[in-house]
């Protein structure tokens, strides 16, 4: 089965949907077929407006789509012609039973191999892209093989994706590597080969990386746990920086600059998001104790926790600045996605910032260039989140305009690093505001100087620039 004519995607997300239509702009003699459960969502990727907002993708999507590229619900279709099939389905994070809060819900997974199992009436080739436990890809071999049709044999890959969010397109065209995880086998070795050469239309060979499935599946989980854990050092560092007088930033390039540590994923910031990082150290943690490591979970649970500490601090410090109550205080939060170029919310550290200030009865005007506005009410209203929605709609302002969220108000709290925060008339804006002005840069992306200059008071992430917050008077520490 080296030549794969037909790919299938189960899973029309944030992964499936960007993978496939690099895979049909790169290799023309393939046809992809993304299905997904809802209607919805595929109407949407067959429309003008896609469902997810990435840079570049529209035009991607609309090189291919209808020639090589397909989105549609017809799942079992899709499953009988294709040769190799992606499962690119969501693995949140369980919140019932056994592992609740900590390991991965594998129930979209399942469902997918049951449903191949179900229809496929030819052998495949399927490929686990969803991020998941080590040891998911030998489920999904036990379904389908406790469930095969006479003749037909399944080879289950694991093939993880590490593009990130907003850099989708980029990362999928140029990818550090690609890794693939498959069985130590002459039917395993063929399968890696059938998948490693569709990635060769665009990828140098020696950036495919194959290997055994369960190094496969662990490394995947590593990389993000890894990452996030230099997030969290460095936000631990930026603490010590706030305490002592020395710059976060300073630090970061000293360190980054050693070879052996680097310079990049050293932006002290309020906190990560998205949906792997907290998602995949979690899985890490319950993945060591059911190995009866216990050491080993309480290792990578503190990058966790260190990440809850960051956000939690950073909003005691808007408190704290603004005289110790924001009650019915109108505070103007810019950016609600988890980082720029993208509208996703998920784990954004701005849901929780916005708790934070709104469990001390802050009025919040929210303003965000991409996230919808239903979105964050969903998000904000969530049972995790508040306990009392109608609470929650009294106490916030969704914006269309920064300037109009900014208007009237005490405070402007930056929690994503959208590029045209920096671009804003701050003069302007701080004419509209009350006095003292304050703004809490939670990423480090505006000239503060040029704000102290305006009149604004000024706190940043992992510095400090002024000694007395009751004065509104801000000095810069040399
Ligand atoms: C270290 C720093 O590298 C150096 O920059 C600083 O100035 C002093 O501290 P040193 O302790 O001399 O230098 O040696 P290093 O090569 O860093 O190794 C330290 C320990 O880590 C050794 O026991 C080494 O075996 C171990 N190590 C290093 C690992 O176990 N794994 C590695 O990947 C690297
Ligand atoms: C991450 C991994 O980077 C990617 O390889 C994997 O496939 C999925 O998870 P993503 O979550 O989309 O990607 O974005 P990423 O750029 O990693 O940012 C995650 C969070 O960390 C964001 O909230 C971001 O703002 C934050 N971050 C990132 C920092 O706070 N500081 C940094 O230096 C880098
Ligand atoms: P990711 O960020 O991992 O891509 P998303 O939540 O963006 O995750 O996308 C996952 C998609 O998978 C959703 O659109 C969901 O409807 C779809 N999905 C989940 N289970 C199935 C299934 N059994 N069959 C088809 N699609 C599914």
């Amino acid at each position: 089965m080296a030549d794969v004519k037909r790919v299938c995607c189960i899973g029309a997300g944030y992964v499936g949907g960007p993978t496939c239509a690099i895979i049909a702009s790169k290799c023309p003699d393939i046809t992809v077929t993304v299905v997904d459960l809802s209607q919805a969502r595929i109407n949407e990727w067959n429309s003008d407006k896609l469902p997810i907002f990435e840079p570049g993708l529209d035009d991607l999507v609309k090189q291919c789509r209808g020639k090589n590229l397909f989105f549609s619900t017809e799942i079992e279709k899709g499953i009988k012609e294709a040769d190799l099939i992606f499962i690119s389905v969501n693995t949140p994070t369980k919140n019932y039973g056994i592992g609740k809060g900590r390991a991965a819900d594998l129930k979209y997974i399942e469902s997918a191999a049951r449903k191949i199992a179900e229809v496929a009436v030819s052998s495949k080739i399927v490929v686990e892209k969803s991020t998941v436990p080590v040891k998911a890809a030998e489920s999904i071999a036990h379904i389908l093989q406790a469930n095969h049709r006479r003749g037909v044999h399944y080879q289950v890959l694991s093939n993880p994706e590490f593009l990130a969010e907003g850099t989708a397109v980029k990362d999928l065209m140029y990818p550090d590597r690609v890794l693939i995880g498959g069985e130590l086998s002459e039917e395993g070795n063929r399968a890696i080969m059938a998948l490693s050469n569709i990635y060769q239309h665009w990828v140098p060979k020696d950036n495919i990386i194959t290997m055994n499935t369960w190094s496969s599946e662990l490394s995947k989980l590593t990389a993000n746990a890894f990452l996030a854990q230099r997030i969290s050092s460095i936000n631990a560092i930026s603490a010590v920086c706030e305490a002592t007088g020395a710059d976060v930033s300073e630090v970061a390039h000293a360190i980054g600059t050693d070879s052996r540590i680097g310079p990049k994923f050293l932006q002290a910031s309020v906190g990560f998001g998205g949906s792997c990082f907290q998602k995949d150290v979690l899985n890490l943690v319950y993945l060591c104790e059911c190995l009866n490591l216990p050491d080993v979970a309480v290792y990578w649970q503190t990058v966790i926790e260190m990440n809850e500490f960051q956000k939690r601090r950073f909003a005691r410090r808007v408190i704290e600045a603004l005289f110790n109550t924001v009650t019915n205080k109108r505070i103007a939060i810019f950016g609600f996605a988890f980082k720029k170029d993208t509208g996703d919310t998920r784990e954004s550290p701005s849901i929780y910032i916005c708790k934070y200030l709104m469990d001390e009865q802050a009025k919040l005007a929210i303003y965000d260039p991409k996230v919808d506005h239903e979105q964050m009410i969903s998000d904000l209203t969530h049972p995790s989140i508040s306990d009392n929605p109608t609470r929650v709609q009294e106490l916030v302002t969704l914006t269309k305009d920064p300037y109009e969220a900014a208007r009237s108000a005490h405070a402007i709290v930056i929690c994503t690093e959208w590029d045209e925060f920096k671009d804003y008339d701050y003069q302007k804006i701080y004419d509209s505001m009350l006095k003292p002005a304050f703004i809490f840069d939670g990423r480090m992306i505006l000239d503060h100087k040029q704000l102290q200059k305006i009149g604004y008071h000024v706190e940043t992430i992992g510095k400090r620039l002024s000694d007395d917050v009751h004065t509104g008077k801000s000095t810069s520490v040399p």
